[in-house]
């Protein structure tokens, strides 16, 4: 016991001594006096890494910046983890299985390379009093916070919320997403709000209760809905989107506006969202360069402004939208849809492109039998969609 006591206070006078601000790789941090004898160091060069058996709560005290990464992978019985003076990590703050961290305390620190967070069950909150403000990379799973309150970037390439399954809110000032943006599986009570965002290559929701975006103007890729609880989205700015549209099993969704977009440079693609009646929330929609494929319980479907369809066309409904499907047959008749057609109501089971309605006896061309509202001129129609698009929805 007595040589215990003596060799504890002796090894942290001799981390202090020998702290080192520069390593070529990582230095491992065993426990709280390595930390403090690093936390004289103001940057850091290289990376930190925690030790797999560590105990202790580690305090990075003063220091400013690390330039490499901030590492604790399997560390089952650290419970906080802070530094009262981290600004920047220049690359990726990772925190694997970190059963029971709870406190994350970094209150100054605003620059981190790469969030890259996974299995962190006890942690509830964050303490980033200012926050941080850039990333390049932001992927948080399976952690039980409830909001990502003192994350608050402006721009990002890459944005992966998935499996935190008490989040409730996920607001914040992102202006540009430059690859994609994808938020599933978190609490499907989520709301999302991105008041600034503006631009974005891809985007997906799944598992969201409401999605806010008022000031989205365009999307070099796609956006794509899927089971998400929302009852409308909106997107009052949104002229361009370079890739495809989706809105797929949204069982409460009964409202899309999109009132100024004109051109999809990919598929649109509206399916088995239960509630939706109406779709008519796409007034100047001229152009469509892949496929067009709704199917569903609505009623009513205009697309007024539709110039050019490319790729195939298919609309089914359990509802009866013989009107509809007589503007689209002209649209057809005149070329204006190019790929291969459909459009039938009174569906017993709407079906997605590719699906022959039923009550038809042998697909293309057949007779047309009861069905109400049905329009088929389907045989030797052009595909003019690429075999992406085709594949995407399931054509090939
Ligand atoms: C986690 O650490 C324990 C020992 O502390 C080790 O047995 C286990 O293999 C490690 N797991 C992973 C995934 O690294
Ligand atoms: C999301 O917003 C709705 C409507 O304001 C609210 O009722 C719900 O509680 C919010 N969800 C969460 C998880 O806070
Ligand atoms: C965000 O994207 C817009 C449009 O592409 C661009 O003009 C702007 O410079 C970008 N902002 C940042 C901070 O990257
Ligand atoms: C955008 O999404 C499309 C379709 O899922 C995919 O093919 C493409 O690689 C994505 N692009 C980026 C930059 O993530
Ligand atoms: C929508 O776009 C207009 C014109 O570009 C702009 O003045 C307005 O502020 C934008 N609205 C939002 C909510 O961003
Ligand atoms: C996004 O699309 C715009 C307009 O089509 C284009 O000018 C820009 O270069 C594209 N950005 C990327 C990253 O592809
Ligand atoms: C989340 O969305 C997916 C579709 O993307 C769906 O299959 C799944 O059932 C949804 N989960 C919940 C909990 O709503
Ligand atoms: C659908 O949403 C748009 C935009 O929020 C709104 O103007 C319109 O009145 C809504 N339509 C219905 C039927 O609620
Ligand atoms: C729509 O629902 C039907 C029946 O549940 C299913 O077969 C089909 O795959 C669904 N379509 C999509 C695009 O998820
Ligand atoms: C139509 O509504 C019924 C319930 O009213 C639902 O079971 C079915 O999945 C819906 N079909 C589509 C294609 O959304």
């Amino acid at each position: 016991m007595s040589i215990l006591r003596f060799v504890l206070p002796a090894l942290a006078v001799a981390g202090t001594a020998f702290a080192q601000c520069s390593v070529s790789g990582t230095t491992t941090i065993q426990n709280s006096g390595d930390a403090t004898a690093l936390a004289s160091c103001k940057t850091f060069s290289g990376s930190i890494a925690i030790a797999t058996g560590t105990t202790d709560n580690i305090d990075l005290g003063n220091m400013q910046a690390i330039t490499g990464d901030l590492v604790v992978n399997n560390a089952s019985q650290i419970t906080t983890l802070g530094g009262a003076g981290l600004k920047t990590i220049k690359g990726t703050f990772n925190l694997d299985q970190v059963q029971i961290l709870s406190t994350l305390s970094f209150p100054q620190l605003t620059t981190v390379g790469t969030i890259l967070w996974n299995a962190l069950p006890n942690l509830q909150q964050l303490t980033f009093t200012t926050g941080v403000q850039m990333a390049s990379t932001v992927n948080i799973q399976n952690t039980e916070l409830s909001s990502l309150d003192g994350i608050n970037v402006q721009t990002v390439d890459t944005f992966y919320i998935a499996n935190n399954r008490y989040l409730g809110d996920i607001n914040m000032q992102l202006t540009n997403v430059s690859t994609s943006l994808i938020l599933e599986a978190n609490n499907p009570g989520v709301n999302v709000s991105f008041p600034n965002l503006i631009w974005a290559f891809n985007m997906t929701f799944r598992n969201c209760s409401s999605v806010q975006t008022p000031s989205l103007a365009s999307l070099n890729g796609s956006m794509g809905f899927y089971g998400n609880d929302i009852q409308s989205y909106a997107a009052p700015n949104l002229t361009e989107v370079g890739g495809s549209l989706s809105f797929v099993s949204n069982t409460q969704l009964t409202n899309i506006s999109l009132p100024e977009l004109t051109q999809l440079g990919g598929g649109f693609q509206i399916s088995n969202n239960t509630l939706l009646k109406t779709i008519d929330g796409f007034p100047k929609l001229k152009t469509i360069v892949g496929a067009l494929d709704f199917n569903g319980n609505f009623t009513d479907v205009e697309l007024p402004s539709l110039g050019d369809v490319r790729g195939a066309f298919n609309i089914q409904s359990s509802g009866d939208i013989s009107k509809a499907c007589s503007n689209f047959q002209s649209l057809k008749s005149s070329s204006v849809i190019k790929g291969s057609y459909e459009c039938a109501g009174l569906q017993s089971k709407p079906g997605g492109a590719g699906t022959t309605p039923t009550g038809t006896a042998t697909g293309a061309g057949a007779t047309k039998t009861g069905a109400a509202g049905r329009l088929d001129v389907s045989a030797g129609a052009v595909m003019g969609m690429s075999g992406v698009l085709a594949a995407m929805f399931g054509l090939l």
